[in-house]
């Protein structure tokens, strides 16, 4: 007997680092390997949610609706389509926050002429924000990593990006963070102290969140 208390649920994950397109061949990326986004998605399937994973990552995870995307802008476009029906966002991708002005057409060549090649970048959509704005019944969780200010900064985002949740780490300790398989979490919540989580793995994290979402 397997319970499944997430039967019924419709659950968006997002996960993965957004590559925003130089040119044809070229992108702008971030260290994260999507691997906090992909536990989460894995632990909502075996619950017995409905999950549709929004992924700059290559996977096949079997049970689960999967939508690849690069940029911030096509995961932008496919979670104002999805959005509208779910019940829980997980907002787990690094979206960067700039992308090029100008994308070539063509692959940019060197020449005598550039040694030094400028990119000119625009500020990118905060998706969770812009998408959390529409809100209506749906539980959103944002994540928050970190240098420095850990809880005033994710407070902060608690609040601006209209999240239930924020899910904070501070990204410059061992075990935590970008390309490792572990984390170390503080959730906060409006109107409630945060919580810190002991180190543990991000599947781990994954079970403690889907728990704490189930008993809330
Ligand atoms: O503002 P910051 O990037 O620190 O916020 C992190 C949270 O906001 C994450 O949940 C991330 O997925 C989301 N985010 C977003 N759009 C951006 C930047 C971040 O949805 N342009």
């Amino acid at each position: 007997f397997q319970p499944k208390p997430l039967v019924g649920k419709n659950v968006i994950v997002t996960a993965g680092g957004t590559k925003e397109t130089i040119d044809p061949v070229r992108f702008i990326g971030n260290r994260s390997s999507g691997k906090m986004g992909l536990a989460m998605a894995k632990i909502a399937r075996d619950l017995g949610a409905e999950v549709t994973l929004i992924t700059t990552v290559a996977t096949n995870l079997g049970g689960i609706n999967i939508i690849h995307v690069q940029t911030a802008d096509e995961l932008m476009t496919h979670l104002q389509d999805t959005f509208p029906d779910t019940d829980v966002l997980v907002m787990a991708a690094a979206v960067a926050d700039f992308k090029p002005i100008n994308v070539a057409d063509q692959k940019i060549k060197k020449n005598a002429d550039n040694d030094v090649f400028t990119i000119k970048l625009t500020k990118n959509p905060d998706i969770l924000k812009t998408v959390a704005a529409t809100k209506k019944n749906q539980f959103v969780v944002g994540f928050a990593a970190e240098t420095q200010n850990l809880l005033a900064n994710a407070e902060k985002k608690l609040a601006s990006k209209n999240a239930d949740v924020i899910l904070a780490n501070n990204v410059s300790q061992m075990g935590a963070g970008f390309n490792v398989d572990t984390n170390r979490i503080t959730l906060l919540q409006k109107n409630k102290q945060p919580e810190t989580w002991p180190l543990m793995s991000k599947v781990d994290v994954a079970k403690k969140f889907w728990d704490f979402y189930l008993h809330r």
